[in-house]
């Protein structure tokens, strides 16, 4: 009998997630040394890990052979004496994927429906595919989500709405007034996920905890991946009411945040240097790609994250050519978006090297376009 008709449907007709490509896979595809490539596709910190959560890592290898603090206490403890919550209004997750996937498992049946941007960081949708919910996709406004719209298309079907902020892949964010007049006036039947992945890269990151403190069905999703250099180690957390964060809590794996990850995530709340400075230098690079893009005669979405979305033409084929040179971007065919790419800030080298490229590439596509 062939195994896939024995999956649940909704597992059959499962779209797959397509990360960016990582160095080594593209430098054995394409032949190149890994030490020339550069990766502009994931969102990642050019500037590495925090070096106190590397130095924390590194210490809790040592008791690699015991399992982790399920609970994550030390961790929550720590965001709660941030954040001026308590502990019980947190959850860790294996990155703040895990916690979208969390949302699925605790609120999402077949036929429920989840209203969320398009484009949007795509997780959300793959999430509600999986658990046989229904995505409503409502389109974006001038790149931003459009709030009214989305509160327009709450149904009494509706589970969650997932507002990303700044945005994946457009690096738009709504402002503060908007989110929480949108979150108060929405049913109280529909939990609210707002992602805040990109938030520390804003000058003034929105505070939606008036909501919470308000009672509202409302989780902030954060994660250790971008500010803090953290993606391999999968750490994220979610924060709402002590409710809804126990739920969160009980349908997650007992042992879902390793403890290296655990150990690296607090010490890196530490860091503040090198959180500001990682803020710092993105707001320099945002600019110096922004503008070397625009002197090329290209669009751009004004961002406030640390990637930008740049119309090219054809998106997928200048991916080829970058990656055929060794800069790893991102392709937004999937969005939507088939003109555009998706680059990541670098260094102020690694910009360099990725806007001399491009203008290359972009040169001898028109070439071949005139012949
Ligand atoms: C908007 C958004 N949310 C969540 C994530 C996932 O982050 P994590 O690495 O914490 O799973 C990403 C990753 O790129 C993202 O862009």
């Amino acid at each position: 009998m062939n195994i896939e008709s024995l999956a649940k449907p909704s597992v059959r007709t499962q779209p797959v997630y397509e990360p960016g490509k990582p160095i080594e896979y593209v430098a054995r595809e394409l032949g190149l040394d890994p030490a020339g490539i550069i990766k502009l596709a994931s969102n990642e910190n050019p500037l590495g890990p925090s070096p106190k959560a590397l130095e924390a890592a590194r210490r809790a290898l040592e008791n690699g052979a015991l399992y982790p603090d399920g609970g994550c206490f030390e961790l929550r403890r720590k965001l709660a004496a941030r954040y001026a919550l308590s502990e019980e209004q947190f959850v860790i997750g294996n990155g703040s994927n895990e916690i979208i996937e969390l949302l699925g498992h605790a609120f999402l049946s077949e036929g429920d429906e989840v209203v969320m941007a398009t484009p949007a960081f795509v997780v959300y949708k793959l999430v509600t595919l999986l658990f046989g919910a229904k995505p409503v996709e409502i389109p974006l406004r001038n790149w931003c989500h459009d709030l009214p719209a989305m509160a327009a298309a709450v149904t009494s079907r509706t589970k969650l709405v997932c507002v990303c902020s700044p945005n994946n892949p457009t690096g738009t964010a709504n402002s503060e007034a908007d989110l929480m007049n949108f979150v108060r006036n929405l049913p109280e039947h529909v939990v609210v996920v707002i992602d805040e992945a990109y938030a520390e890269f804003l000058t003034q990151p929105p505070d939606l905890r008036p909501l919470i403190a308000a009672g509202a069905n409302v989780v902030c999703l954060r994660t250790f991946s971008k500010i803090y250099g953290l993606a391999s180690l999968r750490v994220g957390y979610g924060y709402g009411s002590p409710e809804l964060c126990g739920l969160l809590n009980r349908v997650r794996q007992p042992f879902n945040v390793n403890a290296i990850a655990q150990a690296a995530a607090v010490a890196a709340l530490d860091d503040v240097e090198f959180a500001s400075r990682t803020a710092r230098e993105n707001r320099e690079g945002l600019s110096q790609v922004a503008l070397g893009c625009r002197a090329q005669g290209l669009e751009v979405v004004p961002s406030v994250a640390n990637f930008l979305l740049i119309k090219v033409g054809d998106g997928n084929r200048v991916f080829d050519a970058l990656q055929r040179r060794g800069v790893i971007v991102r392709p937004v065919k999937s969005y939507g978006l088939s003109e555009w790419i998706r680059v990541s800030v670098g260094t102020r080298s690694q910009n360099e090297r990725f806007l001399g490229e491009l203008a290359d590439v972009l040169k001898r596509i028109a070439s071949v376009r005139e012949i």
